[in-house]
């Protein structure tokens, strides 16, 4: 009956966004959301799609390939440069932002996402998402490293202004060894 981390994350992306919206993949990886993403918004919307690896750029590009969606944008580059790339035009107006935290799946576990530039990140997305929309954080910290990520990423959502965002946790608290979860912050 619950929805796993990965089935409650598309529910939500489902939530927040429409056909027709800009969205964003802040970490495209192997391109799992980011054709979600686009499947979602259909060709009248538009994807971002951000990666610091080329390998997952690649990945990403050619799944979408197979599925003929042309309406995305990649961009090897680091999220906290988001506002370099997503025109300002569309601040206040993102139908949904998505962040999976970790390491990239089959490939270099050294290359992680970090507290350095996930939080710069997650405030610029909360200026460019549109009110009653969401920005999701799926966190994976069984990692070297993930655990600093992880405690810096509550501490900053935790402390977000209620009158401003409503935040949820969600995550099976019973599990063993690091199970990973989910921060949902939608923009009041
Ligand atoms: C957990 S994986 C993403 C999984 C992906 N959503 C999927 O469906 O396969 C995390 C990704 O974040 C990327 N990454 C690490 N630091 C980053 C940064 N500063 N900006 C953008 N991507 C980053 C890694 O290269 C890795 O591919």
């Amino acid at each position: 009956m619950l929805k796993g981390i990965i089935p409650y994350t598309h529910h939500l992306l489902k939530t927040s966004i429409q056909e027709g919206d800009i969205v964003i993949d802040a970490t495209c990886g192997n391109g799992n959301d980011t054709l979600l993403l686009a499947s979602i918004v259909g060709e009248t919307g538009h994807v971002y799609a951000f990666d610091i690896q080329e390998q997952a750029i690649t990945t990403t590009k050619a799944l979408l390939a197979e599925h003929n969606y042309k309406h995305v944008t990649y961009i090897q580059d680091s999220h906290a440069n988001l506002n370099t790339y997503v025109p300002i035009e569309q601040k206040g107006k993102i139908g949904g932002v998505v962040f999976n935290l970790g390491y990239l799946p089959r490939s270099d576990k050294q290359i992680i996402t970090t507290s350095e530039s996930t939080i710069p990140a997650i405030k610029i997305a909360l200026d460019y998402v549109e009110k009653g929309h969401l920005v999701i954080l799926v966190i994976y910290y069984g990692h070297e490293g993930g655990t600093a990520e992880k405690d810096a990423v509550l501490s900053f959502t935790k402390n977000l202004d209620q009158k401003q965002y409503n935040v949820l946790q969600y995550q099976f608290i019973n599990q063993k060894n690091h199970p990973p979860f989910i921060i949902a912050i939608e923009k009041r």
